[in-house]
């Protein structure tokens, strides 16, 4: 089939390359120049493991093309993806005039019958707001023009997996005509046998904010747990097992730390709640969802405080960066956040992350960023893990205890066991499990 994508962010851009990689004719719309010519030539503007060999492929095989502009991908296309930012308004709802911007110029240059699907994650009740916004630019074609809900499931760093293989495919539409070419389009997928849901719009658009934001309320509820255990000397770690043993509640994303970051919960959690209030219901537990994790970075400060006493003219080491391991994504990364807490408090921060340390230098200039974590750990007097990269996972532990001044570490991700902290003589603050000293 031929599709047309507008915006080529993660979402986007994944979208594009997986969808070439099955067999369809993809052109791919950004209106950031640089970022064309940086794809064009097969350059990933982002760290995505699999992603540059899959547009590789795409360009090698001309499925796939980039341009500037809409008119050359919307014409004649028979489905459009909206893969526009939906950044937060300071209110906290989405800001969706890119998202209205991009309908408008999708529909002046549409020369046909056509699906136009929002991919980006939008408020229930926006797929309304498009269908208007057709009809007042091309009541000629309106009618022949359906517009879905799709959104993703995509995870940063696990992209291109999640694309290829995924869990479920959501089709929100209003009408059996627009699941029609829907299917055809994720045939691949379907014949592969996997689960296709198929609802009203608002209800893709409901889904889509409720996995997100009960994903986020099982990492805070867990956060919570830690401060609980803490203060009790339980450990969080086991009691995360008991639960996670129970098929009902599931291990996974049950990881207590520095809490939930990126670009997708923390602004669509708040989007969700502010959503929620329109409609006049107040979802009170999202807001304590959003207290609970900013609490999170917030007691890892604590503990740093706590073992070194006075902050000025200590030096202490953040490793990590970015929001999650395997990408190079800080947008509202718990990393970042501690970073600014301990330079408030008169530290001197040094960072290091294995891909994020040039992004996180533009954001926060007075942080010292190196190219090596050893650099950053060099006569430090306490190291903060805020980001579960398998490289410090794998560190040498005893290197570890002889490079830095004092030995404090303060795990804001549980990557080290207890015991073999205790061993090696370190002062260890894990979250949510008793401290070694
Ligand atoms: C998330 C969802 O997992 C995807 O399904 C969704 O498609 C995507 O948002 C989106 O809406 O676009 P992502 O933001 O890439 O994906 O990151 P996750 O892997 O979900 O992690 C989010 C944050 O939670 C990270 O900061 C991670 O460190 C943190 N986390 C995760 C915990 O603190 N504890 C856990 O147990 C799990």
């Amino acid at each position: 089939m031929r599709v047309c994508v507008v915006g080529t962010g993660h979402v986007g851009l994944v979208t594009c390359a997986s969808l070439a990689a099955v067999g369809h004719e993809v052109v791919g719309v950004d209106s950031d120049e640089a970022k064309i010519e940086q794809l064009k030539s097969g350059d990933s503007p982002f760290f995505e493991p699999g992603l540059p060999e899959l547009v590789e492929e795409g360009l090698r095989s001309q499925r796939l093309r980039f341009s500037t502009q809409i008119a050359d991908g919307a014409p004649e296309a028979e489905i459009v993806f909206i893969c526009v930012g939906t950044p937060p308004r300071e209110s906290g709802e989405a800001n969706l005039v890119a998202v209205e911007n991009a309908t408008r110029e999708v529909m002046q240059h549409l020369s046909r019958a056509a699906v136009i699907v929002e991919k980006s994650t939008v408020p229930a009740g926006t797929s309304e707001r498009i269908r208007r916004t057709l009809q007042r630019e091309r009541p000629d074609l309106a009618p022949q023009v359906d517009v879905v809900s799709n959104p993703e499931f995509l995870r940063e760093g696990k992209a291109v997996e999640d694309a290829t293989n995924p869990d479920r495919i959501l089709i929100g539409a209003d009408g059996e005509r627009a699941f029609v070419p829907m299917r055809e389009l994720y045939k691949p997928w379907i014949d592969r046998g996997v689960p296709v849901f198929e609802t009203n719009i608002a209800t893709a658009e409901l889904a889509k904010h409720a996995c997100n934001a009960f994903l986020s309320t099982k990492i805070s509820f867990v956060n919570a747990l830690a401060r609980l255990c803490e203060r009790a000397g339980a450990d969080v770690v086991a009691v995360a097992d008991v639960m996670g043993a129970d098929d009902r509640i599931g291990r996974q994303f049950l990881n207590a730390g520095l809490g939930y970051g990126g670009y997708c919960f923390p602004k669509d959690l708040l989007a969700f709640e502010r959503l929620a209030s329109r409609l006049g219901y107040e979802f009170g537990l999202l807001r304590e969802v959003a207290t609970i994790n900013d609490d999170a970075v917030r007691a890892a400060v604590e503990k740093v405080k706590d073992a070194l006493w006075n902050m000025e003219d200590k030096r202490i080491a953040v490793l990590g960066l970015a929001f999650k391991p395997d990408t190079d994504d800080i947008r509202l990364s718990p990393s970042l956040a501690l970073a600014r807490q301990l330079l408030d408090e008169g530290a001197h921060v040094v960072g290091y992350d294995p891909v994020a340390g040039l992004e996180a230098k533009g954001e926060i200039p007075d942080l010292e960023v190196v190219n090596t974590m050893w650099e950053a750990c060099e006569g430090a007097h306490c190291v903060v893990i805020a980001t579960d990269w398998q490289e410090f996972k794998d560190a040498d532990l005893e290197r570890l205890r002889s490079t830095m001044a004092y030995p404090v570490v303060v795990d804001g991700r549980n990557i080290y066991e207890p015991a073999e902290m205790n061993r090696l003589g370190f002062t260890y603050y894990p979250t949510g499990r008793p401290v070694v000293s």
